[in-house]
């Protein structure tokens, strides 16, 4: 069976299996948190960005005010958003979290993404709401968040969306070495070269999407028809051959190679089956059939941060591919 909890190199331990919160709506997210508490879920994926974090905060509070659970039982992940990297943004911006989501500290807290846009700035529009990194390095934004750990604000930092270039460069100023590396991780984007340099670095992964994000709204994929992975045949039959659903497989094997997995649902029967993947153990020939699969395709492309011809920011400029 795949390890429940994963220890990052601090010493913390993270629960494997999470619940993602991007794209739960308002009216949706409070009742998915309460549900999720309930079904026994510890870890709890959030950022600023997704635009819900008073929601959640509402169902925590309520949560541990009831005795659902207590707050060290939790596992509370947020993200600052690409327009809070100047180092003075930082600690604000954390702060605000913590308001909203009603703690006084964070289990995690990571740079979403390796983008840095002006303040105030959600998606640009034109170049002149980026940043360049050689103007705001991602190393300077990273010495602010270690001075959160410092401050006691959050137990531990990592990165969201980083390629192997710009994870190094991290690496090679930090005082306090990133825990988590968050990407979007299926059998079809599975990353082994990124994953393998993680863990010879002592990083956890932390797979976002893992079921394809099926909900995903254009903007993301911009692509007009896309493969949709809960359908993929191989996925079916070796669902089929454990008597389980193809979710269930999909989050499976993450946790079998040791990453962490974040898949979201606001709905209770999907919470449920999602959340009993954690016990699924994948043999060697279902390992080889998915590891078939790979196509290298990414959903959440990074390619709503293109603003055209000139933009320092595209999916080729954020991968490095
Ligand atoms: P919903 O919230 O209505 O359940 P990902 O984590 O890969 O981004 O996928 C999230 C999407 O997958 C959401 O649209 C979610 O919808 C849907 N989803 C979550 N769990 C399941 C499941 N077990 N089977 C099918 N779809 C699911």
């Amino acid at each position: 069976m795949p390890k429940q909890l994963l220890k990052l190199h601090n010493g913390h331990e993270i629960p494997a299996l999470g619940l993602g919160t991007w794209q739960s709506t308002e009216g949706e997210a409070y009742d998915a948190i309460r549900c999720a508490i309930k079904l026994g879920y510890r870890h709890i994926d959030c950022a600023s960005v997704y635009n819900n974090e008073a929601e959640i905060g509402d169902a925590l509070k309520d949560a541990i005010t009831e005795g659902d659970v207590t707050r060290e039982e939790l596992f509370i992940t947020s993200k600052l958003w690409c327009d809070a990297h100047a180092a003075k943004d930082v600690k604000p911006t954390i702060e605000g979290s913590l308001q909203h989501l009603k703690l006084d500290y964070l289990d995690l807290y990571l740079m979403h993404w390796p983008v840095a846009l002006k303040h105030g700035i959600h998606i640009p529009s034109t170049i002149d709401e980026m940043i360049p990194l050689s103007k705001l390095p991602l190393t300077e934004t990273w010495h602010a968040m270690e001075k959160l750990v410092d401050d006691n604000l959050v137990k531990s930092i990592g990165i969201s969306n980083f390629n192997i270039k710009n994870t190094s460069e991290i690496l090679d100023a930090a005082t306090i070495k990133p825990a988590i590396l968050q990407i979007e991780a299926h059998p079809y984007l599975q990353q082994a070269e990124l994953f393998n340099y993680c863990t010879q670095n002592d990083i956890i992964v932390t797979a976002y999407s893992p079921l394809g994000s099926p909900g995903r709204n254009a903007v993301f994929t911009p692509q007009e028809s896309s493969p949709e992975l809960l359908d993929n045949p191989v996925i079916k039959e070796i669902a089929e051959k454990h008597d389980v659903s193809s979710a269930q497989i999909l989050i499976a094997w993450n946790l079998n190679r040791g990453s962490a997995a974040i898949p979201k649902s606001t709905k209770p029967d999907r919470l449920k089956n999602n959340f009993a993947a954690r016990n699924i153990t994948l043999d060697q020939d279902d390992l080889k059939r998915i590891a078939e699969l790979d196509l290298h395709y990414r959903y959440c492309t990074g390619d709503f941060f293109n603003t055209g011809p000139g933009s320092i920011y595209t999916a080729e400029t954020i991968w490095g591919e």
